[in-house]
């Protein structure tokens, strides 16, 4: 079966300080064209602008061509044809699939089709792990360092995939956890049992000012609108964290503000222009790090 990247723990912690450092090295030199030949397909089932336009761009760099489509509502999906149907025909026109979908667990069920090799691109509430590994370049370059940090992972940690999928690739590095959400949203049991499971010290709180002066990381999240069933839950927690300048005032020196994006109200924008805002910057690593990600899978790094 080819190498597919469906859940971060599909990488050992060996295999993505690799990528970290092949993302590194495109970033000093990002015109490369050693997969000229390859077709990649993006298939995006959900909206989406940093994923997609980011692995489009890292397939381009690499000389590689896309294929996909601009909406799901296009495809013969609309017609009823299903998922499995949908993966053994796309596999049959290219060399790896890069993958959003709505449901989790459809990422795992494309790779165990699939001829080639699949990328999780976001799947339900589950996982995000390209996110992640771009979240770990984003801490390494700022941080120096992964180990023995502190963690504030703050918003919609029921449904937001990306702090899934970054608890279980920081629990590598001897992180402490401090998880800030309220009862509605907090982090789901699963993970609190992996960390337990592993001795990894967490905190949960739902203040946001209890734990923003002691940590090195603030990873804030949007609550995920698309997730909710009931209309009347969303509205009660839609504007539950607004972090703003004002707050940020005895925060340690080097600590950073990441956000996987789009933000909604989360973050003021009186924060971009603190020393403590590095979300942009941390998108803009993404393109480097999918390059890495398309390359190690394919073989190629
Ligand atoms: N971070 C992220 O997944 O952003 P998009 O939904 O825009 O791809």
């Amino acid at each position: 079966m080819p190498k597919s990247l469906i859940s971060i723990q599909d990488l050992t912690k060996d295999e993505m300080l690799h990528i970290l450092d092949v993302a590194k090295e495109f970033e000093k030199n990002r015109e490369q064209d050693f997969l000229k030949g390859k077709v990649i397909a993006c298939l995006f089932f959900e909206p989406s602008t940093r994923t997609r336009l980011s692995f489009e761009a890292a397939v381009n760099r690499l000389g590689a061509r896309v294929i996909g489509f601009p909406d799901a509502r296009n495809t013969s999906v609309s017609k009823g044809e299903t998922l499995e149907d949908t993966i053994r025909i796309v596999s049959n026109y290219t060399d790896m699939i890069v993958m959003r979908h709505p449901v989790s667990g459809a990422a795992a069920t494309a790779a165990a089709i699939a001829s080639v090799p699949v990328i999780n691109a976001g799947d339900g509430a589950n996982q995000h792990p390209t996110q992640t590994l771009l979240d770990l370049y984003a801490i390494k370059k700022t941080q120096g360092k992964l180990e023995d940090l502190t963690i504030n992972m703050t918003g919609d940690l029921k449904y937001g995939r990306t702090v899934h999928s970054l608890t279980e690739a920081m629990s590598f590095f001897r992180p402490n956890f401090i998880y800030t959400a309220p009862q509605e949203l907090k982090m789901p049991e699963e993970y609190l049992d992996f960390l337990k499971d592993r001795k990894i010290p967490y905190t949960e709180t739902s203040v946001l000012e209890d734990h923003l002066n002691d940590c090195d990381i603030l990873y804030m999240t949007r609550v995920q609108q698309e997730r909710f069933t009931n209309k009347e839950e969303y509205e009660k927690v839609k504007n539950v964290y607004r972090l703003t300048a004002s707050m940020l005032g005895n925060v340690k020196p080097n600590m950073k503000i990441l956000h996987p994006l789009p933000r909604i109200n989360e973050i003021a924008t009186d924060v971009d222009d603190t020393p403590y805002a590095y979300y942009f910057k941390q998108a803009g690593g993404g393109m480097y790090v999918r390059m890495a990600i398309i390359s190690y899978l394919l073989g190629y790094r």
